[in-house]
């Protein structure tokens, strides 16, 4: 069988994602394994590129993996003809103006959400990779969860009968660095340099709802910051100008209504950092990063409100997991090899920039709705 290797110039290396979920967890995992494995039993191992602003920091990266290539020069990377693909994970605000140029370049592109920090932006790059007819894709990696791949199948088998309302929570609590260091970067609470997390968190929302339960027709969002003032990387104070909470509201196509609240400032009274739950006229489920429990309408508590009696129904026990029956690799990884194949022999690919672009759009009226007050509705 053929073995072919593939240069990919990966841009945003240094940073929490790039580094161990795209460079560790999936770029050289995939060449642990041998490659990916394409339709013909063909083996495409990837040759990454690293390219940042900081030349320690690269070759110190480069070397602990024993990786060849890195550059501070984006164009120099690009202009090598047996690079293919251009992988980004900068920070939000730099990835336009690098996608761009590699579009020009003739890079098929790969990036992580949001693609842009504005729809014009994001429909932009859609539009420039669509002219030069190079592929394109964005990191939709929730949907590759081991939680809501249960969820997914739990829809395909027609276990909610008709689905009524989907209830996320997501969130934690971010230090605010002044007693203990913050384990998110700064820029995440600085609305001028691309933060907040109504932009960090409804592009998730979006293909998460819009691949399993139907397409976004409105949205009511309240966005708040409720911590004022935090304290950055080197210790200094700052005004937290991006909203660090937001409280939304999704209707989707066949009248779904989903209410996802986002907030890095709530404590974890949960199983996990996110749960969904979605409720169906035969059965109800609550779907987390790996797990997943169901209530099936047959085994429904009958409860009764009654204030004046201490409850003793364990609510809770009423549930039931729902098994692997699989094995589930890395959500990142298993996007990665999706992306290659598309690459390299046009396997389907759905996260493309055009849904990319989508997340933008219902993040933009997010923002706005929570200035304006009102419901906003979705253009289809
Ligand atoms: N898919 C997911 O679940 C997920 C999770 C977190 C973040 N993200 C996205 O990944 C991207 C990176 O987020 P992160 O949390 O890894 O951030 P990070 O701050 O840890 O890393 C940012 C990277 O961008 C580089 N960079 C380029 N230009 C920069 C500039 N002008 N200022 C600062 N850094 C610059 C940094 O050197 C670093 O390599 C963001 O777009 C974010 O939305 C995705």
């Amino acid at each position: 069988m053929s073995h072919r290797s593939i240069g990919v110039v990966m841009n945003g290396v240094t940073g929490r994602m790039g580094y161990r979920q795209h460079l560790v967890r999936s770029v050289l995992a995939i060449n642990e394994q041998g490659g990916v494995t394409l339709s013909d039993g063909g083996r495409v191992t990837l040759r990454p590129v690293l390219v940042g602003r900081n030349p320690d920091k690269l070759a110190k990266l480069a070397a602990d993996h024993g990786i060849e290539e890195w550059t501070t020069e984006l164009d120099a990377a690009l202009a090598d003809e047996s690079n293919l693909i251009y992988f980004d994970a900068q920070v939000t605000q730099a990835r336009v103006k690098a996608v761009l140029a590699a579009i020009e370049a003739g890079k098929h592109v790969y990036a992580e959400k949001p693609t842009a920090e504005n729809h014009g932006d994001a429909v932009a790059l859609a539009e420039a990779a669509a002219a030069r007819g190079v592929k394109n894709g964005v990191v939709q990696d929730k949907l590759f969860l081991p939680g809501l791949l249960k969820l997914r199948r739990l829809i395909d088998g027609g276990f909610f009968g008709r689905i009524l309302s989907v209830r996320g929570e997501f969130g934690y609590w971010v230090f605010e660095g002044d007693w203990q260091a913050a384990q998110r970067p700064s820029w995440n609470y600085r609305a001028e340099d691309g933060g907040g997390i109504v932009l960090d968190m409804f592009p998730h929302w979006t293909y998460v709802l819009e691949n399993l339960f139907g397409r976004i027709e409105s949205v009511y969002a309240h966005a708040v910051t409720h911590v004022p003032e935090r304290v950055d990387e080197r210790g200094e104070t700052y005004p937290a100008t991006a909203d660090d909470a937001a409280y939304g509201v999704f209707e989707l196509e066949g009248g779904v209504v989903a209410q996802i609240n986002s907030s890095w400032t709530v404590r974890v009274n949960r199983d996990e950092l996110v749960e969904f739950q979605v409720d169906g006229t035969h059965g109800s489920a609550v779907a987390g990063l790996r797990n997943c429990r169901i209530q099936h309408r047959a085994a429904t508590p009958r409860p009764v409100w009654n204030p004046d009696l201490p409850v003793t129904a364990r609510f809770r026990d009423g549930w039931q997991e729902v098994p692997d029956n699989a094995e589930f690799d890395n959500g990142f990884k298993t996007q990665w090899e999706m992306f290659v194949r598309h690459v390299l022999e046009d396997a389907p690919f759905p996260h493309d920039f055009a849904s990319g672009a989508r997340g933008v759009r219902v993040a933009e009226l997010a923002l706005r709705s929570s200035a304006e007050g009102r419901r906003l509705a979705m253009e289809r």
